[in-house]
């Protein structure tokens, strides 16, 4: 599936890796001048070059940074049409009676707070180019748990609720914002923190019996940014094989 992102300025968070860098790979092409944010520039480097986009160094736990990225990218673009607030971290595994103070702040620094700046700086500048859309990467543990991760699973509620406030507040601004919920994707986050045993044991909880692509992430997020998605704001979208169906 293309779309015409022609003309339009586009910001990625975490779009080094995973399904950030899917994200920015599909907005080039189809067309979006994309801003790849990270934390690890030179993996937003790579990315960038790849892509033909530009590389920004931020951390989305840091508002400040979060509101330098948007005014760099309405100065590299002109404007700035679509925000994807993706980037995110996995955090300690542990019971909620156990887990770590620091990790707790982490999780909910990047995953949580993050989210909110990206939206707090992002959208008067959405607002200013006359409308938009922005899409906050959420989880299928935005709607269910996973023991051992609740700080994660906090976050990522949470950022299904902010979603909906702010699709209610900026409609009449002409911004539409909605949420997406992967389920388990295979990218370095989850393989990085789980072994193979861990992996096989997931993807036989997903109905389609395997773990999702980066890149089928990338086609609903694309989608939800595109003007097709005109009548869509405010809404949590699974693109989860079935993982939550059950
Ligand atoms: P990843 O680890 O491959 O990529 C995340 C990127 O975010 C990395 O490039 C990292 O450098 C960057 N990042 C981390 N902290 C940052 C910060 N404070 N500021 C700026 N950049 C930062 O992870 P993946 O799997 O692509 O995850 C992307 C998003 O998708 C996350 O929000 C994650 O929670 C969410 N997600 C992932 C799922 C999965 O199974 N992989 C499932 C559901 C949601």
């Amino acid at each position: 599936m293309t779309y015409d992102f022609a003309g339009k300025t586009a910001i990625v968070t975490g779009g080094g890796s995973g399904i950030g860098k899917a994200i920015c790979e599909h907005l080039a092409r189809d067309g979006a001048f994309v801003v790849v944010a990270d934390l690890n520039m030179d993996h937003a480097e790579a990315v960038a070059k790849e892509i033909g986009g530009q590389a920004y160094k931020v951390d989305t736990a840091k508002p400040e940074q979060v509101e330098a990225m948007i005014d760099f990218a309405k100065e590299q673009g002109g404007a700035l049409h679509y925000i994807v607030n993706n980037a995110g971290i996995g955090g300690p595994a542990e019971p909620v009676g156990e887990y770590p103070i620091d990790g707790w702040k982490q999780v909910i620094d990047v995953n949580l707070n993050g989210v909110f700046y990206g939206m707090r700086y992002g959208l008067p500048a959405i607002a200013a180019a006359g409308g938009g859309a922005i899409v906050n990467m959420a989880s299928i543990l935005g709607s269910v748990g996973f023991a051992t991760a609740s700080a994660y699973v906090a976050a990522k509620h949470a950022v299904v609720g902010m979603t909906k406030v702010a699709a209610l507040e900026y409609a009449p601004q002409n911004i539409r914002v909605n949420a997406v919920g992967p389920g388990f994707i295979r990218t370095p986050l989850v393989e990085g923190a789980l072994d193979a045993d861990m992996l096989e044991m997931i993807a036989g909880k997903h109905a389609s019996g395997r773990l999702g692509t980066a890149d089928e992430v990338a086609a609903l997020t694309c989608f939800l940014l595109s003007d097709g998605a005109s009548f869509i704001t405010g809404s949590y979208h699974l693109v989860d094989g079935g993982y939550t169906a059950q």
